[in-house]
């Protein structure tokens, strides 16, 4: 009984972390869809626009008022595609791993960060995908909700184990069934053995910490 019982356990989890894999292959063949081809697209349609607009006689007036607006809102749109295939599938972390993604993250972050980052190697890629979402939610989750004056990330690679703090000073009494963020990051960080702790009291600032079984 106790046997079998842990077997479908050990089965259930080696299918929850194929069907994580599954998705995210999903999301880097579409983030890879997207910046090969659309956003190129319209790098180069920029471009040409820009010379279309260099082309308009002086004595067309209105006519170069409309190229000009197309060559302003066209960058825009493009810049809004990049922001979007970043969230499908960070690719900074695909090419550079941890430390430069984690980076990318904080510099993103509306408040003062605090980086502490020794991971000196690439990790295998469920584990840095699954510390980029913890990372990306925490910090995210405390601009949203915390009211905090400062974040405070490290990271550690060990033989291991991979583990992860983010400490926000904010306002505390998170709570992990009341959004779908964090209970979202549990699965993932359980689908790979690890285990994801939430430590919130109200007034006290809220830390997230997770370890990732490495090996
Ligand atoms: N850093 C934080 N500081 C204060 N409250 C938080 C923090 N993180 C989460 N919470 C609270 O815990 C709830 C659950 O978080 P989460 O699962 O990420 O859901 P949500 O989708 O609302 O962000 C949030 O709705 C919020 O009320
Ligand atoms: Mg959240």
């Amino acid at each position: 009984m106790a046997d079998s019982l842990q077997e479908s356990h050990a089965e259930l989890s080696t299918s929850r972390s194929r069907i994580l894999a599954a998705a995210d292959q999903a999301r880097r063949r579409i983030e890879r869809d997207l910046h090969d081809g659309t956003q190129q697209r319209l790098v180069s349609l920029v471009l040409e626009l820009r010379a279309a607009q260099n082309a308009v006689p002086v004595d067309q007036p209105e006519l170069r008022a409309r190229v000009a607006r197309l060559t302003e809102t066209l960058p825009a749109a493009l810049d809004e595609l990049r922001e979007l295939s970043r969230g499908i599938h960070p690719a900074i972390l695909s090419e550079g791993g941890l430390p430069p993604a984690l980076r990318a993250l904080a510099r993103r972050t509306l408040l003062p960060v605090e980086l502490d980052v020794d991971v000196p190697r690439r990790l295998p890629e469920p584990v840095e995908v699954a510390a980029y979402y913890v990372v990306s939610e925490a910090l995210a989750n405390t601009t949203k909700h915390a009211f905090a004056s400062s974040v405070r990330i490290s990271a550690h690679a060990r033989d291991d184990a991979l583990r992860l703090s983010v400490h926000d000073d904010g306002v505390g009494g998170a709570v992990a069934g009341r959004g779908s963020g964090l209970v979202g990051l549990t699965d993932r960080v359980e689908a790979l053995g690890g285990t994801l702790t939430l430590d919130s009291p109200s007034g006290h600032g809220t830390t997230l910490e997770a370890r990732l079984p490495l090996g």
